[in-house]
């Protein structure tokens, strides 16, 4: 009697865990945005749930694949020279490096500093100024945008379709071969969602695994009076969009209000994280500050309330920094970089 029940209940555990492996390999990980690690996804601790929605493309490391191959290949653009990752470079944390403005086809110069890409998940909108908020129809700007990859959407797709590995590659992932707009940019938006940085120092010293140093500290101290309330943590920033009190500057980009309208908006642009800065210079949505001493500068001395009755209120007569206050900030965003998200393997 009792030794059939063990023999019962170690059988179960047998299937229980062939079954836990078998789920292990299968790479269908999620609907709804919840623990996804075999395919690269994750929730990190004490991070807000993603804005993205899995539910519609749930996330296969097949599918992942697939849009990082999308994303690298310059067959997507005009001339066949540039891809998504000319302009976002995986060690730049996918900014474009030693670029102010970005850089398309044939030369071409954009009108902003190429953002890096990491959270995307769990940005509400895209771009400088919020002119897109799906992470997959925000795929069609830089495609077919003139001064960047120049293609329209259906020559893409047919380039696509023309590639005989590509229709292989569709057909192990989706189980057919047809070459949609919609599996295109799926496939693309799994790979940017799961670009994930969340290892910096400052992530370990949350988790209990590493110190601030005294100056890290004392930074931290500056930064949360000063910078938090924009910049929020974990990812340093809240999303909102904001005149932080730059002159207009030679591109006289109105940001915001060229979405909404409205004059209120003008010269506002979405708070971007302040995560991965060593990798991702030069800074400000036209890149016009060459270093972080620049930014600081900017703070300190030459918040320009006068220049923009939008300038928000929270800066208004500028940010006083002393000289201290500044090397122990310039300390505090040092340890937000993430060396391992930009050096990592699987996104190269
Ligand atoms: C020529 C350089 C260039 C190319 C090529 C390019 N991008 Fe970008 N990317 C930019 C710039 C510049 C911005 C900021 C645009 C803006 O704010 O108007 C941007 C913004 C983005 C954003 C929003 C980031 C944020 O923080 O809001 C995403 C996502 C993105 N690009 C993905 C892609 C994908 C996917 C491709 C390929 C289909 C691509 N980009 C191709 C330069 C480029
Ligand atoms: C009122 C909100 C607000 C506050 C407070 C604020 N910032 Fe910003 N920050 C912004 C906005 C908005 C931008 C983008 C401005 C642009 O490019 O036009 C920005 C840009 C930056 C950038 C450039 C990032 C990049 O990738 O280009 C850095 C670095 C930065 N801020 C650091 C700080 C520091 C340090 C403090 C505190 C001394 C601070 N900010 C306070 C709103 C704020």
């Amino acid at each position: 009697m009792f030794a059939s029940i063990r023999k019962y209940t170690l059988l179960s555990t047998v299937v229980l865990l062939t079954a836990l492996i078998g789920c292990r390999k299968d790479p269908v990980i999620t609907t709804d945005g919840q623990v996804t690690a075999e395919a690269g996804f994750r929730i990190p601790q004490g991070w807000p749930a993603p804005h993205y929605s899995f539910a519609e493309n749930p996330l296969k490391s097949t599918v992942i694949q697939l849009g990082k191959r999308l994303f690298n290949d310059p067959t997507l653009s005009r001339d066949s020279t540039i891809s998504c990752g000319s302009c976002h470079q995986p060690a730049a944390a996918f900014s474009q490096a030693d670029h102010v403005l970005s850089h398309g086809v044939a030369g071409r110069l954009g009108v902003r500093n190429t953002p890096g890409l990491f959270n995307m998940a769990w940005h509400p909108s895209l771009m400088w100024d919020g002119g897109a908020n799906n992470l997959e129809t925000q795929i069609l700007a830089p495609l077919q945008n003139h001064v960047e990859m120049d293609l329209m959407a259906q020559e893409a797709l047919d380039r696509i379709a023309a590639t005989p590995d590509y229709r292989q590659a569709f057909r192990t992932v989706y189980g057919t071969d047809e070459i949609t707009l919609s599996r295109t940019l799926k496939a693309i938006a799994q790979f940017m969602a799961i670009l994930i940085s969340d290892d910096s120092k400052w992530d370990q010293v949350q988790s209990g695994k590493a110190q601030f140093t005294q100056t890290e500290a004392a930074g931290e101290q500056v930064f949360q009076q000063r910078c938090a309330t924009c910049h929020q943590p974990p990812l340093f920033t809240d999303f909102s969009f904001r005149n932080n009190g730059l002159m207009p500057g030679a591109t006289n980009d109105s940001g915001r209000m060229l979405i909404t309208r409205e004059q209120n908006d003008q010269y506002r642009f979405k708070v971007p994280s302040l995560r991965n800065l060593s990798f991702t210079p030069p800074y400000f949505h036209d890149g016009r500050a060459p270093t972080l001493d620049a930014v600081l500068q900017h703070y300190s001395t030459a918040v320009q309330s006068q220049h923009s009755a939008n300038t928000d209120p929270i800066l208004q007569g500028g940010v006083p920094l002393s000289g201290s206050d500044k090397a122990n900030l310039k300390a505090f965003l040092i340890t937000l970089n993430d060396s391992s998200f930009a050096t990592n393997p699987r996104f190269r």
